[in-house]
């Protein structure tokens, strides 16, 4: 069975101080869990290193939220894959649907990060998803494959074994609208398939595909018990301690049979 992975993308949100007070308050709760699900906290660039003192000794794990596709050298204002991992990061997410809007991402620059990324063992969390306009003129489906197949281009099956996809309908971030279960689940079905036509069937049903876009402590139940939807990725939600861990919780219910 796949393990669910719950992750908190806290996008731009929280200081150093806000970062130690959030962090301290899951600690008290996430005492009860047993690694029934993995967590993972994806606080900005400036407040990795505090939290991955905080962090140390509990069951929650590190991500950053973007990263270089380049080793090093001239690149004013990047952060690379080495430099992530150096403070302990484990996670990265790649491919965001905000760094595809607004900082022009394309599916070959995030294949080239992804890439980048397994070389130096981080997990990526690789987002699609499609805008509200190609849902309702029909082309969910198309434009899903074709992001799938330019973000794992040229993958081994090795390396796809370590990404996380994750499904993240445009018109559900931070809209309070998220995707049904039902809406969800037919195309994470759809990811695994793609993912089974591109490497193999036993590799497709072991990949972790999270959901994200609106996922709240009311509805994180319905969709996490849904037969492909294997975790959240959380944004607003995920900036308080008391709705991100009714999610977690929410997660280990989802995974008891
Ligand atoms: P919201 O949970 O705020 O809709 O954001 C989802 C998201 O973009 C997570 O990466």
């Amino acid at each position: 069975m796949r393990k669910k992975v719950i992750a908190g993308n806290w996008k731009m949100n929280k200081d150093i101080h806000e970062t130690a007070g959030l962090i301290n308050e899951l600690k008290e709760r996430i005492k009860d869990f047993q690694n029934e699900v993995d967590v993972v906290l994806c606080p900005p660039f400036t407040s990795l290193v505090v939290a991955k003192s905080l962090v140390q000794g509990t069951p929650m794990k590190l991500g950053a939220q973007n990263m270089s596709q380049h080793d090093d050298g001239a690149y004013t204002g990047e952060v690379s894959a080495r430099m992530l991992t150096t403070i302990g990061c484990e996670y990265v997410i790649l491919g965001h649907s905000e760094r595809r809007q607004y900082f022009k991402e394309t599916d070959d620059l995030v294949n080239a990060k992804v890439k980048k990324a397994l070389k130096v063992m981080l997990t990526p969390i690789i987002c699609v998803g499609e805008t509200l306009e190609e849902r309702e003129s029909g082309v969910t489906d198309r434009i899903i494959a074709a992001q799938i197949k330019g973000v794992l281009h040229e993958l081994s099956s090795e390396e796809i074994q370590k990404c996380i996809i994750a499904y993240e309908p445009v018109w559900a971030i931070g809209t309070g609208k998220n995707a049904t279960p039902d809406q969800a689940n037919q195309v994470h079905k759809l990811i695994r398939k793609l993912v089974s036509q591109l490497f193999s069937w036993s590799l497709a049903e072991k990949l972790v595909i999270q959901y994200g876009g609106s996922m709240n402590a009311q509805n994180a139940a319905d969709l996490l018990s849904q037969s492909d939807i294997d975790g959240g990725l959380i944004g607003g939600a995920s900036l308080k301690s008391d709705t991100f861990m009714a999610i977690v919780q929410a997660g280990v219910e989802a995974r008891i049979p």
